[in-house]
């Protein structure tokens, strides 16, 4: 498949922070990702990465050494005008089209950040976050899947009930940046059988989607 999914690591918060800031009315400082990756042992933090970007840069790049007594610049010009931000960074970094990430709280997992490039929404990806986080849920004996969303957030919500998150409650004026009102959402038990037979089926027809998606 043409995505895939990797453990947050530092190199990678710049490029996080370039998203967080084109997906968030407000972002984390830097600082705070620091804390988390490398303080926070409850903590799970991913980032979903496009392989076709790696393989032409890194193509880009062959071919510029080869080029190099003839042409003095970084990459062609096709691929500066295509990918106009992504020009100045590493193909690794690049790479990151969306990051995500939870926290393990005693059997509870919850997710603090789901973020796709814009350049990149409608396509599944998002969706795909969300998979990975609920497998991580899985893998780290966590019960129940539980996150804030913003009242206005519809795609988010949209995204969250797909996957059987339910609205529990308010918390008012949750977002400083403009008082805004959180939704409290909440997975039933992730262990059991309905909640598994059904996050299988969405599973794996996500998984079909983007294979066919090459
Ligand atoms: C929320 C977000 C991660 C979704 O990412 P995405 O890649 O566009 O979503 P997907 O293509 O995987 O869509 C999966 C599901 O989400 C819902 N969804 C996503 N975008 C939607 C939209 N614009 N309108 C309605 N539903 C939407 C749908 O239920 C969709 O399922 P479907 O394809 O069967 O209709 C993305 O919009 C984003 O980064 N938003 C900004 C950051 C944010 O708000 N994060 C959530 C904070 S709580």
């Amino acid at each position: 498949m043409r995505y895939v999914i990797d453990r947050m690591t530092m190199p990678d918060v710049p490029r996080v922070i370039e998203i967080e800031r084109l997906a968030y009315p407000s972002t984390w400082p830097p600082s705070a990702y620091r804390k988390e990756l490398q303080d926070n042992r409850w903590a799970h933090y991913i980032v979903l990465r496009d392989t076709q970007i790696l393989t032409e840069m890194r193509l880009a790049g062959e071919q510029q050494e080869q080029e190099k007594p003839r042409k003095n610049r970084l990459f062609p010009l096709s691929l500066l005008t295509s990918r106009p931000s992504v020009s100045q960074l590493s193909p690794e970094l690049a790479s990151i089209v969306g990051f995500a990430g939870l926290w393990l709280m005693v059997d509870e997992a919850h997710v603090t950040t789901i973020a796709m490039h814009p350049d990149y929404r409608r396509r599944g990806l998002g969706e795909l976050l969300l998979v990975s986080l609920i497998d991580i849920a899985y893998e780290i004996g966590a019960r129940w899947v539980t996150l804030e969303v913003r009242v206005s957030n519809y795609p988010a919500q949209s995204l969250y009930r797909k996957y059987g998150f339910r609205e529990a409650g308010v918390r008012h004026r949750y977002y400083s940046d403009n008082q805004e009102d959180a939704l409290i959402m909440w997975t039933d038990e992730i262990h059991s059988p309905e909640y598994k037979q059904k996050y299988t089926a969405l599973r794996t027809a996500l998984m079909q989607k983007l294979e066919a998606q090459g």
